[in-house]
């Protein structure tokens, strides 16, 4: 395994996506990581992200200095190649001019990181700080017209440095690099797959549960089933999970996760239907805030009391991934440990003083569905696009009633049929409709009409924190226009947002 030390760096997820795409395991970890946890943990390298910060500046993060004298190689990035040439008696200083964007790279020394590369390329560079002159021992391996010392070595303790960015795009010979290290540096073996995951997990979860129970809040979303299965699997009937319908879910979603749920999964599933009871609470609510409390309210109480009638359950599994992780413990003063409020269960455990069981708080989302196919789970439960835990009430703007429910389930309903027909459902982050609290004038035949509008939201991203507006062609948007119209009692207009994220978000609530 590869450890990288979590210096602040906006890449830092990039780097690990980059060393798990080798095939290797890593993990991120705060600079205040204990030398003797690292021994422990027993990494084969280690990698210094980089961050936002001076190495002046009074608060900037460091980690014990002991880290370089154990054996281990160690490539440092950015400002983590300046922290070890600081640490190890060179010097850096605030450059004249910020560096960002492209440069040339020219190799001069093609030995360690840079061994398989071009000696001549581009690579990316965001920097201020510049290092001056080398600690003992280290020489300099490539320049680019701003920067003499781009890239260093000591290869005799396997310590490298780069003052550019490897693991982004702009840098194309960048994985050639991480490649050297990973496996000409520190001799890892391409042993990280997701079978090889999801046997140390199954371990991991029976030794951490033994013969306890264990309850699962099931949504019916990627997450949660992944997490579902593969505790499944650990520890087969001591798993109950819940599935709360709050009568917000999508036309018959209900009916068909129970079919697909109990079917391919075989496992303990809990069937509450709380519909009337998360209605007449949001009866009269059109603020969109109180809607998400009420819900997450509910939903708690809901929960609560089914899981009280499954005796001594001493733990709580939740599919957290490891994006929330990596936020919560980024090195600039997040609180140590989040628990994901997405399923509307974060405060849960605390108030259960149940134990948390996170089998994929070190996954990506992408390899989150890699597992499940691992597992053999269904390519409909695996490909589903992420839903809100309030669903459709914040997708119907204002007053939400049975009656609305009814007209935008049916929208929403032909909307992804044509979706899916087309071939777009994989290829959008989402898509959905949403209905709007104002009416417009219509004409249907030879008389005026007077009826609801729906807007059609479809978006790409890569993780929601940004996302995109899809190019839908005119000819699918004219076509579910069309039909939306003339096939659903109650619309008489369609818009389609294009809007993106930020400044908007996804929802519209
Ligand atoms: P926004 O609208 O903030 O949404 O751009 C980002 C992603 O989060 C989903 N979302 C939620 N998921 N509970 C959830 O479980 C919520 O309250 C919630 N609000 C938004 C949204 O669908 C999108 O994928």
């Amino acid at each position: 395994m590869i450890l990288i030390i979590d210096f602040g760096s906006q890449y830092n997820q990039l780097i690990a996506r980059r060393v798990r795409e080798n095939k290797v395991y890593c993990q991120i970890e705060p600079p205040d990581i204990a030398v003797a946890t690292i021994q422990e943990l027993q990494p084969e390298g280690i990698i210094l992200s980089g961050g936002p910060s001076s190495i002046y500046e009074k608060n900037s993060p460091k980690m014990d200095k002991a880290v370089f004298d154990l054996g281990i190689p160690i490539l440092g990035i950015c400002y983590g190649m300046q922290y070890m040439v600081d640490a190890l008696g060179g010097k850096v200083q605030h450059a004249r001019k910020r560096e960002y964007g492209f440069a040339e790279l020219k190799i001069k020394n093609p030995v360690g990181v840079l061994k398989e590369a071009d000696r001549q390329t581009q690579c990316w560079m965001s920097h201020g700080d510049s290092i001056v002159s080398l600690p003992a021992g280290f020489a300099l391996t490539a320049s680019t017209a701003n920067t003499r010392i781009a890239a260093i070595h000591n290869s005799r303790r396997k310590l490298y440095g780069l003052q550019f960015h490897p693991e982004v795009e702009h840098t194309p010979q960048g994985k050639k690099m991480l490649r050297s290290f990973l496996f000409d540096i520190c001799g890892c073996k391409r042993s990280w797959t997701m079978r090889s995951f999801a046997r140390d997990a199954i371990t991991r979860i029976e030794e951490q549960v033994q013969h306890k129970r264990v309850i699962l809040g099931l949504s019916g979303g990627v997450d949660s089933s992944v997490t579902a299965v593969l505790i499944h699997k650990a520890i087969g009937k001591n798993l109950t999970c819940i599935f709360v319908d709050n009568g917000l879910l999508r036309k018959n979603e209900a009916d068909k996760l129970k079919v697909t749920l109990k079917q391919h999964l075989k496992i303990n599933i809990r069937f509450v239907n709380a519909a009337a009871r998360f209605l007449s609470a949001l009866k009269g609510v059109t603020d969109p805030e109180k809607k998400r409390k009420i819900i997450g309210l509910i939903f708690m109480e809901v929960f609560e009391s089914e899981a009280a009638k499954i005796r001594d359950a001493e733990f709580l599994a939740q599919g957290t991934l490891y994006p929330d992780v990596i936020e919560s413990i980024s090195a600039f003063g997040g609180p140590t440990s989040v628990i994901k409020s997405h399923h509307n269960v974060g405060g849960l455990p605390a108030r259960m003083k149940l134990k948390l069981v996170e089998p994929l708080r070190y996954l990506f989302k992408d390899e989150v569905r890699r597992l499940g196919k691992t597992l053999g789970m269904p390519d409909e439960l695996i490909w589903r696009q992420p839903f809100p835990g309030p669903g459709l009430a914040i997708r119907v703007i204002g007053e939400i009633t049975r009656q609305r429910l009814q007209v935008l389930r049916n929208v929403d309903e032909l909307l992804l049929e044509e979706i899916r027909e087309a071939g777009y459902y994989k290829k959008l982050w989402q898509s959905f409709a949403v209905l709007l609290p104002i009416k417009s004038v219509g004409v249907m035949g030879d008389a005026r009409t007077y009826e609801n509008i729906v807007a059609i939201r479809a978006v790409t991203s890569k993780d929601a924190m940004t996302a995109d507006w899809a190019r839908l062609p005119h000819s699918f948007l004219a076509r579910v226009s069309n039909r939306i119209i003339n096939e659903v009692k109650g619309v008489n207009r369609v818009v389609y947002d294009i809007s993106s994220k930020p400044p908007s978000t996804i929802e519209w609530e």
